[in-house]
């Protein structure tokens, strides 16, 4: 079994400066970068996605001056869970008695950002709970995201594989939108690719929709 990642490693030589890390972050960093790449070995392309969304959300992090090191650790981790089969998922949160309105069944896709967040922090407790709360929150959102949950949003949304003509339209939008406006248009587009696709909508979501056009409008009038 061949499951050391290497890619953040040469992610941290080729993108950043590393006097940006600590020599601490980086091991930090390195070692989640090899436990997600054991997680995801029968899901390589997973993997990929999740160093991709890593450096996206490094570049937003930047621009919008948000913490680097928690952009990248959360843009990493954000999927270890994907590779878990629908019973486990299940069975997890039953077990966690996740707080969760509507079916769980029907929200089974939703479920690998949650049950990370409330599982990770025993395994990296030298990390910063605002890092699995961004986890937690890059399935299903909320109404009140701190700028590294949105950060995170918007890099899973943006990472540079993710096609459209809305998505090349919202990168331009990068440093020149609100972090805030940004992840609403990343989170609207989201809600969208669902209805059309006919996909299960987490109730929650109009919600949430509402709260941000309704902030949004405040803070343009
Ligand atoms: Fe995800
Ligand atoms: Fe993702």
């Amino acid at each position: 079994m061949n499951c050391i990642g290497g890619v953040c490693e040469s992610l941290l030589i080729d993108m950043f400066d590393n006097a940006c890390f600590t020599q601490q972050q980086v091991a930090i960093l390195n070692q989640i970068d090899t436990d997600v790449a054991c997680a995801l070995q029968q899901l390589p392309r997973r993997y990929e996605h999740s160093v991709r969304v890593a450096k996206t959300a490094y570049k937003l992090a930047e621009t919008y001056q948000v913490d680097t090191f928690q952009a990248v650790a959360a843009g990493l981790l954000h999927d270890i869970y994907k590779a878990l089969p629908a019973e486990e998922l299940l069975l997890r949160a039953e077990q966690h008695e996740l707080p969760w309105k509507g079916s769980l069944t029907h929200a089974i896709p939703l479920l690998h950002g949650p049950l990370a967040a409330l599982e990770m922090p025993s395994r990296y407790p030298e990390l910063d709970a605002a890092i699995f709360k961004a986890i937690a929150r890059h399935t299903i959102a909320d109404t009140d995201m701190s700028e590294l949950d949105m950060v995170l949003f918007c890099a899973d949304a943006l990472e540079p594989a993710r096609q459209g003509d809305f998505i090349h339209e919202l990168r331009t939008q990068v440093g020149i939108s609100s972090l805030n406006k940004l992840f609403f248009d990343c989170f609207a587009v989201g809600i969208s690719y669902v209805i059309q696709s006919r996909r299960y909508l987490y109730s929650d979501a109009i919600s949430i929709y509402n709260h941000y056009v309704n902030q949004l409008q405040r803070l343009d009038s």
